[in-house]
This record gives C-alpha cells, structure tokens and sequence, in this order.
C-alpha cells in the first residue's frame, strides 16, 4: 500500500508534502520521492530507504513551488531503488504520475508504448500511466486541440480520462503536467484516495493522516471517480467525464485513530481488509491458464511446471498454516506429491531434497531466519526455490529462484491475518496454473476454480458481518484459560491458525488438533472448563465431524461450531456461526476469519496489547 500526497495552494508545497508523507509512514515503504511545479517546469527529487533520505536530497536540492505530489511507495512490480520510486514521469519530464495499486494490463500497454517509441526508465507498471497520458495529449493536440493555457485543463483532465479508459486494475494516482500549472488531476478505482479541503489550498492522499494537521473537511472519492484540484477549489467528475457533485465529511478522528482508519487496532483494521488482500492478490493473475501469470511474474513455464516431481511447501507459524492448506490443493489439483513442513525442522533434518523438486516458502517479512535457511539448504541440495512473500525485495525473495508477491499491503499487527489471506490466495492461484500446466486441472474445471476464487472476497465480507456475534462469544469466553479447535482435511490447518491466534494475542492456552486424532489422547481433556471452537462448515468429511463433535458435547465441552448457511444445526452445538457456502477446498479462506475475530476481541477484553504481543516479533530474523 504505498503511500500518496498532493497540495495545490498558496504555500509552499515540498514541507507540505514532506510533513504528509511522514504521516503516512505507518503504511510502509521502501523508496519515496516528490514533485513540484515551478516555472512550467517540473522538478523531482526521489530516494530509496527512508524519508530522512529523501528529505537531505531536498536539502541539498531544494525545490521551490505551489503544486506537488509526494508518495512512498511499497514495491509491487520491480525492486526498492530511486529508479523504481515515483513520481514517474513521460519521455519529455513534463508529465508526472504517483499511483497506489496494481496495472494488471501493464505489460501489454508497454509493449504498446515501447513500440511507438516511448522510452521507460524503471519496472514499474506505474511508469506506463505517464507515457500513456503523454500518448493521449499527443492525441488529442493533433485532433486541433493545441494545448493554449485556458485549454491546458480540460486537456490534460481528457488525456488522463482517456488513458484510464485503457487501463486495468486498482488505482489511486495523481498527474501533474507543466503546461497546466496549478492543476492536479487525480482518479481512484479499489485503491483509497481522499481529498482534504482547505481555505485557498486542497490536498489529496491517499489517507486522512496525510493533511489532517490542515483540515478536516474531506471528500472521499468512490471508485470510477475523478478530481481536477486547484488551490481555489476542486471538482469532481466520473470516467465518462460527467460532472459529479460530492458531499465533503467533518472528519472526527485523531491522528493515531486516522491511521488505524478508525479501528482501535492495526490488527482490527487489517483483518477488514482482508477482501481488499485477497483481491488485489489475485488480480489480473488467472488468464492465460497455460504460461500465464508465473510466466510473467515469475519465470515459472508451463515445461518446468510439467517436470516437477514433488513440491515441498515451507515456513513458520501462520505462514506454515498456509503450506499445510495447500498442501491439500495441490494433491487435488495438481495430483503432485507434497510435502509441508515448519521450516525450523527442515533445516536440521537428513532431507531428501534434491533436483526436480520445487520448494514453495511461504513468508510474509521474507527476513524469517529459519525459512531463508531452509531455502538456501534446498537450492544447495538442487531443487528449485519459488518464495510467496509480501515484501519485494527481502531476503527470501532474493534467495528464491521464482517469486510470487502477496499484494497484502504492510502488515503491522504482529499477529498474522491479511498476510495469511494473502498467502492462501497466492497459492490457490499457483495451484491453478500448476494443475492446468500439468493436465490434471482441465479447463473447464479450471475456468469453475477461477469463478469460485472471485467469490472470496465477498464470502470474506459475509464473515466479517459477523463481528458483533463473535463479539459476544467473546464476553462470555474470555475469561477461560484452555481451548481446543478441531478441524479436519482442509480445515484442519485452520484449526492450528485459529489457534495459534488466541495464544499469540490473549496468552490463553488454545491447541489446534486433527478431529480424527481426539479418540487418540486429546479428549481427555475435554471436561466443562475446556471450550472447544469445531470448524464444521459443509465437506466430504462432515459426517466424521459431526461425530466427532458428539464426542466433546458427550463429555461436557461447550462447542462453538463453524457451519455452512443452508446446512442443519449440528447436534450438540452451543453455539453456531454460520459462514456461507464457499466451496469446502477454498473454505479455509472464509473460515479463519470468525477465529480471527474471537481471538481479537478475547484478547481485547482480557487488555492485552493486541497489536504487540508480549515475547513476539514481527519478523522473526533469528533462530
Ligand atoms: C503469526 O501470527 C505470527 N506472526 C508468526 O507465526 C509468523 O507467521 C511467523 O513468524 C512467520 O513470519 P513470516 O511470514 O514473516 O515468515
């Protein structure tokens, strides 16, 4: 989620925009940079690293002007370098863009562009836009529309209306042209993008904390949206270039509310953009099935595809959960040997490992010292390395032949949620290419899978409606100092995550356990202190669940039991949480989010500091 300021008025803009883009360090980044307009021209100054980079580059460069843009970005599409960072720029330096989210057709719109001779100085698919832009101008000068000043506005708002018309994906961006001075078009689809109003100067950001020290009048601008903002004013069009009115809103928060957006923690904020997580993971990445997106993305052909002989899934914690649920999808859509294991025990294990083998690590910081490890034992060992991590350019991700990046955004709870959304979404999505690659996904299964993982984000939705229900459950459970989560086959995994979130963040001692495996020593725990969470939603294995939950109620336990809308009350259920009817290989997506949720509010009722658990770090980078 990278981070985006704009300010047209009457002060100077760079301390301006400085002052915003450190308010929204909070989201983390990797590089940063600026531009402003002074004297029809356009002046930028970018650094990787730290504001504080970026910040003695102005001072040695200072820049003069009314009308700028800043952004942090958090890299998505080429590694953290000043070539990479934005603003980015058209071949002439008159045209600038920055831009939040993801140009799903951006390779295709560069092929277009490099072949009428436009030059490109980074990876970006941000980049595009600005040639793109420039395209349009050309465009639209040649149709005896010669950029005079009164004209330089509508034109510049058309070429940008118009480019957007070509482009796919998420955006929040904002363009500045020379030859419009004063004038900063903007335009949002998915990805946030708020205007602050205030007296003979605006701003735009793509968060409140950006220009809340300035005012608290605001606009939030809704997708297919677009704002031309001036220091006298801004106005608001949709994408058929219609005049729209807005409504502006009195914003109430605090700076530290604002940068929760409102919830009392990270971890709050982050389990609710968990449809956001698991949309932009899987943008623009189903079609083509054959040779498709982990050709593009990550150099993975469907002949290498082809050849592997048996895939080992690795990582820690939550990010281990994450293999162990594929390692479900990838027997049943890929019909591939698989192994999944903690990346801890891995490395000190006689492994087998060797060539013809494919090592998928699964991290979030990508700096986790035990999976580094373990991929650097599988590569020396011959087999090849494919990371799913958050982080472009982190240590895993460098170490691994082949990446697969999560588009989760920073993740600041210590506790794993919208990362584990993440990961499952990347590896449903590597499991579709690699079932299809391999023939055992056909198409028309394919094409079925692929219409059941755009439905993810709205299940997610449905199951986070059911806050206040879970917040309930809470109250009447969070003072218990033991719980048992079962589950089995896919959801199995589930249980282990939904446990581990208790523990991690309440300090109450939860196990998650294999249903089947109760009749084998667990149950004898099980009395009326022992509240036991049954993941029961709709499966092939739903008979030996149902019996396995008479097993608990049958010696006292009290049940809380995840079921499917539609499906009869399981017997012995105290409480029930209905999810919907996601199809049973992809429930463990849906599924953990109610778990996530009671263990928020338990830890939250039981005062403990939810967002910084004790003994915990984010990224563990050492043994
Ligand atoms: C999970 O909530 C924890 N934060 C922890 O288990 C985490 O998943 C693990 O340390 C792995 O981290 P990584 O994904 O950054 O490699």
């Amino acid at each position: 989620m990278c981070g985006i300021v704009g300010y047209a008025g009457r002060r100077q803009a760079s301390p301006l925009l400085m002052e915003g883009l450190k308010r929204l360090e909070y989201r983390g980044y990797d590089s940063a940079g600026v531009a402003v307009l002074c004297d029809g021209k356009i002046a930028r100054r970018r650094a990787s690293g730290k504001l504080a980079n970026l910040e003695a580059l102005i001072q040695k460069e200072p820049l003069k002007g009314l009308v700028a843009l800043g952004h942090t970005r958090w890299a998505t599409h080429g590694k953290p370098s000043e070539e990479n960072a934005h603003p980015h720029a058209d071949c002439g330096g008159e045209l600038v863009v920055i831009h939040n989210g993801i140009i799903e057709n951006y390779l295709e719109l560069k092929e277009a562009l490099s072949a009428g001779r436009h030059v490109f100085q980074s990876e970006t698919d941000t980049e595009i836009v600005a040639h793109l832009i420039e395209e349009k101008l050309k465009g639209l000068a040649g149709a005896g529309r010669s950029p005079t000043p009164d004209l330089n506005e509508p034109l510049l708002f058309e070429a940008v209306r118009q480019a957007l018309g070509q482009v796919r994906g998420a955006y929040a961006l904002a363009v500045l042209w020379a030859k419009a001075p004063g004038v900063i078009v903007s335009a949002k689809t998915a990805s946030p993008l708020i205007i602050g109003l205030g007296e003979g100067e605006n701003f735009l950001a793509s968060d409140v904390p950006a220009f809340l020290a300035h005012t608290r009048k605001a606009v939030f601008l809704e997708d297919g949206e677009m704002a031309v903002l001036k220091a006298g004013g801004c106005t608001y069009f949709n994408l058929s270039g219609k005049r729209i009115e807005k409504k502006p809103v009195q914003i109430q928060w605090d700076r530290t509310m604002a940068e929760k957006s409102g919830y009392r923690h990270f971890m709050l904020k982050e389990i609710h953009e968990q449809p956001a997580a698991c949309e932009d993971t899987m943008r623009g990445r189903f079609f083509p099935l054959k040779d498709g997106v982990l050709k593009r993305e990550c150099g993975l052909e469907t002949g290498f595809l082809k050849e592997i002989r048996q895939i080992r899934l690795l990582g820690c914690g939550t990010a281990y959960h994450a293999g162990l649920v594929a390692k479900y999808w990838l027997e049943a859509l890929a019909r591939l040997p698989v192994h999944c294991e903690t990346a801890s025990e891995f490395r000190y294990r006689e492994t087998t490992v060797g060539p013809g083998e494919l090592v998928i690590a699964v991290s979030q910081s990508g700096e986790t010292a035990d999976t580094l490890a373990a991929v650097k034992l599988a590569k020396e060992k011959g087999a090849k390395a494919l990371a799913v991590c958050n982080t472009v350019g982190s240590a895993i991700a460098r170490a691994a032949d082949f990446n697969l990046f999560t588009h989760c955004g920073p993740e600041f709870g210590v506790a794993s949620t919208k990362a584990f959304i993440g990961q499952l979404t990347a590896l449903a999505v590597f499991c579709l290419h690699c079932g299809a690659a391999r023939g055992a996904l056909g198409e028309p299964e394919a094409r079925r899978l692929v219409d059941q993982l755009l439905c993810l984000p709205g299940d997610i939705r449905s199951a986070l409606k059911l806050e206040p229900q879970i917040k309930e459950l809470a109250r009447r459970f969070y003072k218990k100092e033991h719980f048992l989560f079962i589950g089995r086959h896919v959801n199995y995994a589930i249980a282990l995550e939904g446990a581990l979130k208790l523990k991690e963040i309440s300090y109450i001692h939860a196990e998650g356990y294999a249903a089947g495996e109760l009749k084998h020593g667990p149950i004898a725990l099980i009395d009326d202190s022992m509240p036991v969470v049954a993941i029961g939603t709709r499966s092939r294995v739903h008979e030996k669940m149902l019996s396995s939950l008479e097993e608990v109620k049958a010696r006292g336990a009290e049940l809380i039991c995840l079921g499917t809308e539609g499906d009869a009350r399981p017997r012995g259920a105290d409480s029930l949480i209905v999810l919907p009817q996601t199809p049973e290989l992809l429930s463990p997506i849906v599924n953990i989010v109610p778990l996530q949720l009671l263990a928020y509010h338990i830890a939250d009722l039981r005062g403990c500091d939810v967002d910084q658990p004790r003994n915990l770090a984010k990224s563990v980078t050492v043994e």
